[in-house]
C-alpha cells in the first residue's frame, strides 16, 4: 500500500512524460512477456485469456499507433476534426444476424442470441434487472466495519483456541483466494457466452461484489497482521482448501479458451457444466462450512468484525447463487434437448463431488467439537445444502431426510429477520430505498 511518505516523495520526482506511442509498447511488453511457460493452471487459464492481445500482429499495432502519433504533432486539433469526419457508423453490423433494428422482446435468448446486445430494453428478464437493483441498494464497503476488538482478541495469548484460530486461518486461506476465481471466472469464460444484457448487468454487478469481498477477506488478513503469503497461497498448500479450488479451476478450463463458442449441444452442456460447477457447487456449497464456522464465532461475541464482513459477503452470495439458479433453469427452459437424463446424472455427480469435498474441509478444519459444533453435524448441514441445490436446479435428492442442525443460518442470509444480530448499520448502505428492512 501507499503511505503519504512515498505519495510525497512520488510527487516531488516525476516520470519524463512519454509519447502516446511508447506508453503503447511499455503498456504491451508485459503482456508478451507474460505468455512464456504458464506454471501451473491457474496461470494457464490468464495466459489463455490474454492470448487475443498477443496473437495482434505487432506490426499492424504498431503502424496504427505511428500514424496517430503523426497527426498529432503536426494539428492535433485539425487531426481530430479529420478522424471524425468519415465515421462508419454501420461498423459491427454485419456481425448482428438480425440487423440494426430495435430489438424485440421475443429475439432475446440466454444464450447463442444474435440479437444487438447493446440495446439493454426492452426486458425480458425481470427477474436480473431486479436483482441488479437489489446488489446495488446493498452496497457495502469492508474498510468501513470495525475491527478494533479482532484485533485485540487475535493478538491476545488465550483469547481464542486452538482450534478457533486454526478455523480463522483456513476461512481467509480459502475465500482469500476462491472470490478471484470466481471472478475470474465470471470475467474471462461465462460474460461473454451468456447473451442477454439484463443479465451481464447484473454479472458486472456481482463481479465488483467479488472484487469487495476479497478486499474484505485482504482487509482481515492485514488488520490482524497475518502472514499475507501463508494466508494467500493455502489454496495451493493445504490439502482440503487446495482441492476444493482445483476442483473449481478445473471446471473453469473448458470454456475459458477464447475461442470457445456455445452453440451446439456439447458446447452448450459445456457452458452449463461451468456455471453449475461455479454457482451451485462453488458459490452454493463450498462457501457454506467456513461461513457457518465464522458466523458461529460471531454470535459468540468473538472475532464480531470478522463476522460482520461474512455476514454482509454471505448476504451477496446467496443473491449470487439465486442469480446463477435461475440462470441455469433459464437455459435449459430454452433449451430442454440440454437437459438429457444423462447429463442430469452428471450433474448429479458433481453436486455430490463438491459435497464430499466440503464435508472434507469440514472434518480437516475441525478435527474436534468447536463453537457449538462438529464435523458429524455439518455434514448433515452439508448434506441438506446439497438436497436443496439439487431440488433447486430440479434434480432428485440424494440424501433423504437430512435436516438443517444450524436454522440461524438461514435466517442471517436474510437479514430482515434478525437485522440486529450484529449491527443495524446495514440501513445507512440502502441507496435505492429498494429493500426495506423493516
Ligand atoms: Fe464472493
Ligand atoms: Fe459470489
Amino acid at each position: 500500500m501507499l503511505s503519504w511518505d512515498e505519495y510525497d516523495d512520488a510527487v516531488e520526482t516525476p516520470e519524463p512524460v512519454k509519447s502516446a506511442v511508447q506508453e503503447t509498447v511499455k503498456a504491451e511488453a508485459p503482456v508478451a512477456e507474460k505468455a512464456v511457460a504458464p506454471a501451473t493452471k491457474v496461470d494457464t487459464i490468464l495466459e489463455q485469456a490474454v492470448a487475443p492481445a498477443v496473437e495482434k500482429p505487432a506490426a499492424e499495432v504498431n503502424t496504427a499507433a505511428q500514424a496517430t502519433a503523426a497527426q498529432i504533432s503536426n494539428d492535433p486539433v485539425s487531426a481530430a476534426k479529420d478522424a471524425i469526419k468519415n465515421i462508419d457508423s454501420t461498423a459491427g453490423i454485419e456481425e448482428l444476424e438480425m440487423g440494426a433494428d430495435r430489438v424485440q422482446v421475443d429475439q432475446k435468448a440466454m444464450i447463442n442470441c444474435r440479437a444487438d446486445l447493446n440495446q439493454l430494453v426492452p426486458f425480458k428478464y425481470d427477474w436480473a434487472w431486479q436483482k441488479y437493483l437489489d446488489g446495488c441498494a446493498n452496497h457495502w464497503m469492508p474498510q468501513e466495519v470495525n475491527m478494533t476488538a479482532d484485533i485485540a482478541l487475535w493478538k491476545s495469548k488465550d483469547g481464542l483456541s486452538e482450534d478457533e484460530r486454526r478455523i480463522i486461518m483456513r476461512s481467509l486461506g480459502y475465500f482469500s483466494t476462491a472470490d478471484s476465481l470466481v471472478a475470474n471466472n465470471l470475467v474471462l469464460a461465462i460474460y461473454r457466452l451468456i447473451t442477454n444484457p439484463e443479465c451481464r448487468q447484473y454479472i458486472l454487478r456481482q463481479a465488483f461484489e467479488e472484487a469487495i469481498h476479497t478486499h474484505a477477506y485482504q482487509y482481515c488478513i492485514e488488520s490482524l497482521g497475518m502472514d499475507e503469503g501463508e494466508v494467500f497461497n493455502m489454496y495451493r498448500e493445504v490439502p482440503s482448501v487446495a482441492n476444493k479450488a482445483t476442483w473449481s479451476i478445473n471446471h473453469t478450463q473448458g470454456i475459458s479458451d477464447p475461442t470457445f463458442t456455445t452453440g451446439t449441444p456439447e458446447t452448450d452442456q459445456e457452458l452449463l457444466r461451468n456455471l453449475i460447477g461455479f454457482y451451485a457447487v462453488t458459490e452454493g456449497i463450498f462457501f457454506y462450512c467456513g461461513f457457518t464456522q465464522i458466523l458461529s464465532m460471531g454470535r459468540r461475541n468473538k472475532m464480531t468484525g470478522v463476522a460482520e464482513q461474512f455476514q454482509y459477503i454471505l448476504r451477496d452470495e446467496s443473491m449470487h447463487l439465486n442469480f446463477g439458479i435461475d440462470i441455469i433453469n433459464q437455459i435449459k427452459l430454452e433449451n430442454p434437448h440440454l437437459w438429457s437424463a444423462e447429463f442430469q446424472q452428471e450433474v448429479t455427480q458433481m453436486v455430490l463431488e463438491g459435497t464430499e469435498l466440503e464435508i472434507a474441509y469440514a472434518r480437516d478444519t475441525m478435527p474436534r467439537g468447536v463453537l457449538g459444533m462438529n464435523a458429524a453435524m455439518m455434514e448433515e448441514y452439508l448434506q441438506f445444502i446439497a438436497n436443496r441445490r439439487l431440488a433447486q436446479l430440479g434434480l432428485k435428492e440424494q440424501y433423504p431426510g437430512a435436516k438443517n442442525p444450524f436454522p440461524w443460518m438461514s435466517e442471517i442470509m436474510d437479514l430482515r429477520k434478525e437485522k440486529n444480530f450484529f449491527e443495524t448499520r446495514v440501513i445507512e448502505y440502502q441507496t435505492g430505498g429498494a429493500l426495506s428492512w423493516d
